[in-house]
This record gives structure tokens, sequence and C-alpha cells, in this order.
């Protein structure tokens, strides 16, 4: 079914004419509504069928829709989760055909904003054929917390890596006429308690971290919309939070479009909409629909100005304007053979090489046993409201948030069948791993044994420790006992621990690999694709080293947005402050498993060559480039990712500031360079207000793959302040 709409409206509405500026369109839009009118727009409720119904006709069935001015030629207005792909809640489309992208936190890996721009072309596309309007796509949070059960929707734990990949996204969505939105703003960094904790965290590290990763995504990304978080942030309600929304997103951002609640995140009527807020989600959830009547009556009664309505509207207009929702016309059959391939190499990409004693690539001639992880059926997603459940999923029943069944869902692309036919003429056999006794057998009997292991995480739950659970580490165990050359391949919504790192012969770490994530990992298991994913995020020796160690007790408190808030509590990010992930183990002094930006690769680079120049912008901006010789010391092609970390005066640790991929070819070198982000070493200064580079000595070190620094400098810089 399709939404748009038609030339034949256009003649017949001024607002609808394109020959005027997105502007005067959205003013004269917006002054031809009644109050009635005005008030409808301002909500999106629930439009999810329950289990087993279809919904009304011209209802798609997804996150919420909102009705149209027929009299003004404006249609439903739809929307749909999420960054993955078009999400099929109550499994609405049983033959779906989506494509499932893989998990974001496997996007970051790839520090590729070009195929985070691919992937978010795959989700637009699809999207607008099915008739969405709106893409509720593009999580930015930071990973502060490695056992959020969402951070396999989030993209990092550093906010350079994860402001370019998410605006990129987000720009790859709005390229194909859908408004794509960014969430959840801000420090909504986990799920126990999501709807009643308070995120506790002072002005300049919040600038510095997570406003940052949002500030970075937005410049790029220019999201049609923001959606705030379930959480408080310093006491306050993310969507009644006016430092945040009025003051940095509309003031110092002065960010055009609209911002949204999260589904259940809205609590009221005049204080929201004077805080920033301008439309309810999911009304339904809600305690109160405080954005229909209690809104009109405010508006009548003057406590809350008329203008102030007239700007939520105008913004949610002007939005679909300028993303060209409102004037797209039959958008294209979406081509879903391409849409594979994006998901596929985006795997390929995003999969990283932990550890190899050159058991990987595997040997053609090896006889593989492959054990565990449903290797036979699919490959793992994470679940919630992102989920995507393209036909041939298999579903399991799992859990349940507010009234949705949230099955652990693997997609169709078992690494068994891949494998297979990657390595034709292989003997290989597949053990279950439920007995450990038999696949141990399995794996003597075999050259190479290939353990799949899983950590299956949801929206609405955090894993309460990083173990794999469900004894596979046992299986592990009995498997490296049997088999010297074990390899293990983990899939994962986050970092996980590997008490038997030192037992096994190689590990790859595949996250949520989507649609095709089996081919991908045959195609690095084989070597097929050289690895050259990065880790997004650190992970870390033990959950003792986490500035939090002690996660709140999940059966205290409420993290169902559809519940009744008990066990309100805080968290206390002032902990680490800005020194989120990587940056908490160096000024700690902690040695994490891996850290962050480490990734092996079948080849090896080496750097030399490096000029660091400072020049002045002509929008008075300082700019530091750094241009460095990245040579291929090993036999085949691969693709380096140097990453390039600045240490301030005075810090205690180093901040991404730069980073770029280079794909070279055996013996030869390529210059890279790399322009770097000044704000992730400059301090924020609330008396400013605005960013400060500090005057003095800052350390440069570049970085291949997370191991020590291949190359180091220093500069010196004078002071440089902007604007927030
Ligand atoms: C999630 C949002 C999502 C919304 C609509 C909420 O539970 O937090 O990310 O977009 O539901 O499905």
């Amino acid at each position: 079914m399709l939404i748009v709409m038609t030339d034949a409206a256009a003649g017949t509405h001024a607002w609808l004419d394109r020959e005027r500026s997105s502007e005067e369109r959205a003013r004269l839009f917006v002054d031809a509504l009644t109050l009635d009118e005005k008030i409808a727009l301002v909500s999106a409720p629930m439009a999810v069928p329950p289990p087993g119904e279809q919904p009304p006709p011209g209802v798609i069935g997804s996150a919420a829709a909102t009705p149209g001015i027929p009299r003004l030629g404006l249609v439903m207005i739809q929307e749909t989760d999420a960054s993955l792909g078009i999400c099929n809640p109550n499994n609405v489309r049983p033959d779906d055909t989506s494509t499932a992208l893989p998990s974001s936190l496997l996007l970051g890996a790839t520090f590729d904003p070009e195929l985070a721009r691919r992937g978010g072309e795959v989700v637009g596309a699809e999207s607008a054929a099915m008739g969405f309007a709106i893409q509720l796509a593009g999580g930015a949070n930071l990973i502060r917390e490695p056992r959020c059960g969402r951070n396999f929707e989030y993209i990092s734990e550093d906010p350079l890596l994860t402001g370019l990949l998410a605006g990129a996204a987000i720009e790859g969505i709005q390229s194909q006429n859908v408004l794509s939105t960014t969430k959840h703003f801000a420090v909504n960094a986990q799920e126990t308690g999501r709807v009643v904790v308070s995120s506790e965290i002072s002005e300049v590290p919040l600038r510095e971290s997570d406003l940052l990763a949002f500030e970075i995504a937005i410049e790029r990304g220019r999201p049609g919309s923001v959606m705030t978080g379930y959480n408080r942030i310093n006491g306050v309600q993310a969507s009644e939070q006016e430092f945040l929304l009025d003051h940095v997103l509309k003031g110092d951002w002065a960010y055009p479009g609209f911002v949204m609640s999260d589904w259940g995140g809205a609590h009221s009527t005049e204080r929201a909409a004077m805080a920033g807020l301008d439309r309810q989600s999911g009304t339904q959830l809600d305690r109160e629909h405080y954005f229909g009547e209690p809104l009109a009556d405010a508006v009548r009664q003057g406590n809350v100005p008329t203008e102030r309505l007239d700007d939520m509207v105008y913004r949610i207009v002007h939005a679909l304007l300028v993303v060209g929702v409102v004037d797209r016309g039959k958008p294209a059959e979406p081509d879903l053979d391409t849409h594979q391939s994006v998901a596929q190499v985006t795997a390929e990409q995003g999969i990283v090489l932990l550890r190899n004693d050159g058991t990987l690539p595997l040997d053609r001639n090896a006889r593989l046993a492959v054990i565990g992880g449903h290797a036979d059926i699919g490959v793992l997603s994470g679940g919630g409201s992102s989920q995507v459940s393209p036909r041939g999923s298999t579903r399991i029943d799992a859990t349940s948030i507010a009234g949705f069944t949230i099955p652990k869902t693997y997609h169709p692309s078992p690494p068994l069948a891949a494998l297979k036919a990657a390595l034709p003429g292989t003997s290989m056999t597949f053990d279950d791993g439920t007995d450990h006794d038999s696949a141990a057998l399995a794996a003597g009997a075999a050259d190479v044994a290939v353990v799949v292991v899983e950590q299956w995480t949801s929206e609405g739950h955090d894993v309460s420790d990083l173990g794999l659970g469900a004894d596979q580490d046992g299986l592990v165990a009995a498997v490296a006992a049997a088999n010297a050359r074990t390899v293990v391949v983990v899939e994962s919504g986050g970092p996980v621990l590997m008490p038997w790192l030192e037992d096994v012969a190689a590990v790859v770490e595949v996250w949520y690999p989507g649609s095709r994530g089996g081919e991908a990992i045959a195609a690095v298991l084989t070597g097929r694709v050289c690895p050259s994913g990065r880790l997004p995020v650190t992970f870390p020796a033990t959950v003792e080293q986490l500035p939090r160690p002690r996660m709140h007790d999940p059966s205290t408190t409420t993290s169902n947005p559809g519940g009744e808030r008990v066990g309100h509590f805080s968290e206390d990010y002032d902990i680490e402050g800005s020194d989120v992930g990587y940056r908490w183990y160096e000024r700690e002094g902690l040695t994490p498993l891996f850290p962050f930006g480490f990734g092996l690769s079948y080849t090896s680079f080496a750097y030399s060559d490096l000029d660091v120049d400072v020049a002045a912008t002509s929008a008075g901006v300082r700019e530091v480039t750094v241009t460095l010789t990245v040579t291929n010391t090993g036999e085949r092609e691969g693709i380096d990712t140097a990453q390039v970390y600045v240490r301030p005066p005075g810090q205690r640790s180093a901040r991404l500031a730069g980073f770029a991929r280079v794909k070279v070819g055996p013996g030869e070198s390529r210059r890279a360079c790399i322009t770097l982000e000044p704000r992730v070493f400059a301090g924020y200064d609330v008396a400013l207000p605005g960013w400060r580079w500090q005057v003095g000595t800052y350390q440069l070190a570049m970085v291949a793959d997370g191991h020590a620094p291949a190359l180091r400098a220093t500069l010196e810089l004078s002071e440089w302040t902007s604007a927030p």
C-alpha cells in the first residue's frame, strides 16, 4: 500500500506549491489549520494491531500513525522502526521481505561512513516503498554500559565515530524522501529501569561525550526529528528537559526539526510543551493523552501560547517538506538483491578478527566440525522495536514488553550452509552443542572445529553479566580440549567475556550480522574477505573494571513503558564523565580484554612519513590534518583503519580525533590524509560558553589496530574557541 501526496492535490492548495520555499509552505499550512487540526498533528498514536489481527484499511500497522488533514491534502503520517530495517511488529506482514542490516554496533566496527550511508539508503528505500513517512532510526546513544540490552542499536562508545556514522545513516535514509529520527536524546545508557532512572551528569562531561555524538550526527545527517529518551537527566524527564531541548538542541545547535517523545515517555502537557517537546508519540502508552485535549485547553487558557503550538506544527510540517516526504512521487520498487548485498558487504567489513594463530583463513582441505549457536538455522539478531524479521526467519518466543512478544529471531542465513557453499567438497559435520561430550567427539574427529556461541540481547532488558550463559563457555572449553585448532565465532549484542581465550586458535566477533550474516561469516573464515573490522567498544577483562561494576536490580524497578512507575533511582555518570569506554581504561590504568579500535587482519600494515599541519579555514576553524603513509607489509590486499588519538595537555586520556580506511595491495603504500575533529580535543567551557583549546602541547598517536601506537607526534596549539 502506498500513501503519497498526489499531483492532483498539489494544484489545489497553496502550501503544496513546489515553487514556494519550504518555510513559506509550512507557514501557509499552519495558517490554514484550526486549533483542533493543529492538536491532531502533534500526537502519533500507536498503530500496531493485536497479534493475528489486520490493521484498518489505509493503516500499514506500525509504531505510529498520525491522521492526515484531507481538506488540505495532507495524508496520514505513518512511521516505523528503526535503524536496522523495517520492523514487523506482531508479525503484521507475515511474508515480509525487508532487508535486515547488521547491528549498528557491527556498522560501528566498519569505521566506514559510506557503508552507513548505503545502509541508510536501503532502509529509506524499503520504508518509502511501504508508504512510511518517518523512520525511527538513527540510534546515537554512547555505549557507557557494555551490559545494556540495546547496545546493538547503537554505534560505539566514542562520540566522533558514533556521530559520523549515525549522521551518514540518517543522510542515507532521508535521501529516499523518508524523514529520519535520531534517538534517544540523551544519556539513555541502560535498559534497567529505563523509564524511571535519572542519569546524573554535569554539563561539561555531558557536552564532551553524549551530546557531542548527537551534535555531530545532527550536523552531518540533518534528521527531521529527534526522539527523547525514556530516562530522566539530572532528575528531569527527557521529554521535559528544557536545558537539553530548548537551550542546547534548539538554541545552541539551532536545530530546525521537531522533537518527539519516546513511546510512553511523555509525562505532562504544559511542562513538556514549554520545554521543547513538539510531539507526543505512542499516546496509548502514556498515562494521559497530554498533547490531546489537555493541550487544547492549555492553549485556550493561554498557559501554552498559540505561537508555541504553531511552532510545534510548523517544525513537523517543515521537516516533512525539507526531506521531500510531502512531494515524493511513487517510490521505486526496492531492489532487494542489491539491498541484500549491502547487508552482506557491511557484515563482511564489520566482522572483527580478535585472535588468530594462523588457523584462519581455513585451509580448504581441512575437515570441519561446525558446532553450536544454531549455525544450521540462521544468525541471531537483537530483540525489541528494532527487530527486522524477513521471510524465513526462525522465531522463538523469548520475552514481552508492553504487551508485545519479543521473539529471539534468527535470520535465514545459516553459517553452516554458507560454509558448505564456500567450501565445496570439504567434509563438514554439525553438532548442535547441547551435549558437550558429543561436541568434543565431533571436534576431535575434525581438523578444525568452528564453535558458534551467542549472546541474545533485547530492548527492555540488560544482560546481568558479560558471560555467554547456557554453559557455552563449558562448550568452548570442551571443544578446545578436543581440538587445538578451535575457531570461536561470537554472535553477540556487545562485549562478552572469554575465559577460554588462551585455549583457542582463533576468535571472530561477528555481532548480529543481518540478512546475509552466514555468507559474511563464511567469507571471512575462508579468506575470500580479509578481515578489517575494528572494535567500536572496549571488551572488559571483568565487570569489576567498569565504572559501575554492579547494576541496579531489575526486579526492583520499571523498565516497561506500559507498566506502573516504581523503583525510581539514579545512575552516577560523573564517575567516568566524558571518559567513556577506552578513555576510562586509560585514565584508570586498566588493561581490558580487547581495546577499542582493535582488530586483526590476514595481512599487516606499517606507518611512516608523518605530517601534521594546522591551518585556519575561511570559517575561522583551525583545521588539524594528519597525513601518513600506510604500507601493506603482508602478502594479500587488505584494508587498514588508521586511527589518530589526541591527548590534550594535562589530560589523562587520549581521544579518537580522526580515522581513515585505506585499501592497500601487498607491498604497496598509500598516503592517508585525516582531518581531525577540533571539538574532540577541545574542552567545553561553561563560562565561555563554548569549546576551547588549551594552549600547550598535545600528544598525537597513530594507531593501526588498537595495539601500541605505530607513530607518535606532538603538536603545539595556541588558544582557539568556538560557540557551543
Ligand atoms: C523505543 C523506540 C522506538 C519506539 C517505537 C520504544 O520502545 O524505545 O526506540 O522507536 O518504541 O516503537
